[in-house]
Protein backbone atom coordinates (compact mmCIF):
# COMPACT_ATOMS: atom_id res chain seq x y z
CA UNK A 1 0.00 0.00 0.00
CA UNK A 2 1.37 3.42 -0.96
CA UNK A 3 2.45 5.10 2.59
CA UNK A 4 4.56 8.69 2.37
CA UNK A 5 7.09 9.01 5.05
CA UNK A 6 7.51 12.81 5.03
CA UNK A 7 11.01 13.51 7.15
CA UNK A 8 11.47 17.19 8.23
CA UNK A 9 14.54 19.27 9.13
CA UNK A 10 17.89 17.67 9.92
CA UNK A 11 16.56 14.39 9.63
CA UNK A 12 18.89 13.38 6.93
CA UNK A 13 21.78 13.39 9.18
CA UNK A 14 20.49 10.69 11.48
CA UNK A 15 23.59 8.17 12.18
CA UNK A 16 25.86 11.30 13.46
CA UNK A 17 23.58 13.97 14.99
CA UNK A 18 23.61 13.22 18.33
CA UNK A 19 23.32 9.62 18.45
CA UNK A 20 22.82 9.32 22.47
CA UNK A 21 19.24 11.12 21.33
CA UNK A 22 18.25 10.14 17.96
CA UNK A 23 20.52 6.56 17.87
CA UNK A 24 22.99 5.71 15.28
CA UNK A 25 20.61 4.43 12.33
CA UNK A 26 21.52 6.33 9.80
CA UNK A 27 18.55 8.21 7.15
CA UNK A 28 19.39 5.26 4.85
CA UNK A 29 18.63 2.65 7.12
CA UNK A 30 15.54 3.92 8.21
CA UNK A 31 14.55 4.72 4.90
CA UNK A 32 14.99 0.85 4.20
CA UNK A 33 13.48 -0.62 7.27
CA UNK A 34 10.88 1.58 6.70
CA UNK A 35 10.19 -0.23 3.04
CA UNK A 36 10.99 -3.61 4.49
CA UNK A 37 7.77 -2.80 6.25
CA UNK A 38 5.85 -1.32 3.70
CA UNK A 39 7.24 -2.17 0.15
CA UNK A 40 5.30 0.64 -1.07
CA UNK A 41 6.48 3.33 1.27
CA UNK A 42 7.77 6.38 -0.34
CA UNK A 43 10.14 7.63 2.18
CA UNK A 44 11.45 11.47 1.46
CA UNK A 45 13.11 14.13 3.84
CA UNK A 46 13.40 17.85 3.41
CA UNK A 47 14.91 20.61 5.06
CA UNK A 48 12.55 22.77 2.89
CA UNK A 49 9.25 23.93 4.77
CA UNK A 50 7.69 24.83 1.62
CA UNK A 51 8.89 21.17 -0.22
CA UNK A 52 6.88 19.33 2.85
CA UNK A 53 3.85 20.96 2.46
CA UNK A 54 4.26 20.34 -1.22
CA UNK A 55 4.10 17.19 -0.28
CA UNK A 56 1.56 17.04 2.32
CA UNK A 57 -0.93 18.69 -0.78
CA UNK A 58 0.14 15.68 -2.05
CA UNK A 59 -0.95 13.20 -0.16
CA UNK A 60 -3.88 14.94 -0.05
CA UNK A 61 -4.93 15.06 -3.29
CA UNK A 62 -3.52 11.81 -3.79
CA UNK A 63 -5.58 10.03 -0.65
CA UNK A 64 -2.23 8.74 0.84
CA UNK A 65 -1.75 8.18 4.17
CA UNK A 66 1.31 9.80 6.00
CA UNK A 67 3.55 8.98 8.22
CA UNK A 68 5.05 12.24 9.48
CA UNK A 69 7.96 13.25 11.82
CA UNK A 70 8.30 17.08 11.18
CA UNK A 71 11.55 17.52 13.29
CA UNK A 72 11.35 21.01 14.49
CA UNK A 73 8.77 22.08 12.51
CA UNK A 74 6.52 19.83 15.14
CA UNK A 75 6.53 22.63 17.32
CA UNK A 76 6.01 26.31 15.83
CA UNK A 77 4.52 25.60 12.12
CA UNK A 78 0.76 25.81 11.83
CA UNK A 79 1.69 25.68 8.11
CA UNK A 80 3.01 22.69 8.58
CA UNK A 81 -0.20 21.73 10.64
CA UNK A 82 -2.48 23.15 8.35
CA UNK A 83 -0.99 21.25 5.52
CA UNK A 84 -0.99 18.10 7.57
CA UNK A 85 -4.65 18.44 8.21
CA UNK A 86 -5.78 18.04 4.74
CA UNK A 87 -4.07 14.36 4.54
CA UNK A 88 -6.46 11.66 4.68
CA UNK A 89 -4.65 10.64 8.02
CA UNK A 90 -1.23 11.09 9.46
CA UNK A 91 0.76 9.50 12.33
CA UNK A 92 3.25 11.89 14.07
CA UNK A 93 6.28 10.05 14.96
CA UNK A 94 9.42 11.25 17.12
CA UNK A 95 12.72 9.24 17.59
CA UNK A 96 13.15 10.67 20.55
CA UNK A 97 10.96 11.06 23.49
CA UNK A 98 10.48 14.68 23.21
CA UNK A 99 8.35 14.91 26.69
CA UNK A 100 11.32 14.35 28.47
CA UNK A 101 13.51 16.78 26.86
CA UNK A 102 13.56 20.81 26.45
CA UNK A 103 10.59 22.46 27.47
CA UNK A 104 10.05 23.64 24.18
CA UNK A 105 9.37 20.19 22.99
CA UNK A 106 6.96 19.51 25.05
CA UNK A 107 4.72 21.63 22.77
CA UNK A 108 3.55 19.44 18.68
CA UNK A 109 1.06 21.71 17.18
CA UNK A 110 0.71 18.85 15.09
CA UNK A 111 -0.52 15.91 17.85
CA UNK A 112 -4.41 17.47 17.49
CA UNK A 113 -4.16 16.81 13.96
CA UNK A 114 -2.53 13.44 14.16
CA UNK A 115 -4.52 10.11 14.50
CA UNK A 116 -1.68 9.07 17.09
CA UNK A 117 1.96 9.97 17.57
CA UNK A 118 4.42 7.98 18.45
CA UNK A 119 7.31 9.28 20.56
CA UNK A 120 10.83 7.52 22.01
CA UNK A 121 10.48 4.41 20.63
CA UNK A 122 13.40 5.46 17.67
CA UNK A 123 13.03 3.53 13.99
CA UNK A 124 10.56 1.17 16.21
CA UNK A 125 8.29 4.29 15.64
CA UNK A 126 8.00 4.18 12.04
CA UNK A 127 7.40 0.39 11.93
CA UNK A 128 4.59 1.03 14.21
CA UNK A 129 3.36 3.83 12.72
CA UNK A 130 3.38 1.71 9.24
CA UNK A 131 1.67 -1.25 10.88
CA UNK A 132 -0.88 0.70 12.20
CA UNK A 133 -1.45 2.36 8.77
CA UNK A 134 -1.85 -0.89 7.08
CA UNK A 135 -4.48 -2.27 9.36
CA UNK A 136 -6.49 0.93 8.97
C1 LIG B 1 12.40 14.92 16.57
C2 LIG B 1 12.24 15.76 17.83
C3 LIG B 1 12.29 17.24 17.53
O1 LIG B 1 12.18 17.98 18.72
C4 LIG B 1 13.61 17.59 16.87
O2 LIG B 1 13.61 18.96 16.53
C5 LIG B 1 13.92 16.72 15.72
C6 LIG B 1 13.65 15.30 15.80
C7 LIG B 1 12.50 13.41 16.88
O3 LIG B 1 12.39 12.62 15.96
O4 LIG B 1 12.72 13.04 18.03
O5 LIG B 1 14.49 17.18 14.72
O6 LIG B 1 11.27 15.12 15.74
Amino acid sequence: MKILVLNGPNLGRLGTRQPEVYGSTTYAELADICRQVEPEADVRQTDDEATMIGWLHEAADSGTPVVLNPGAWTHYSYALRDAASLAPVVIEVHLSQTAAREEFRHTSVISPIAKATITGLGVEGYRAALRALQAD
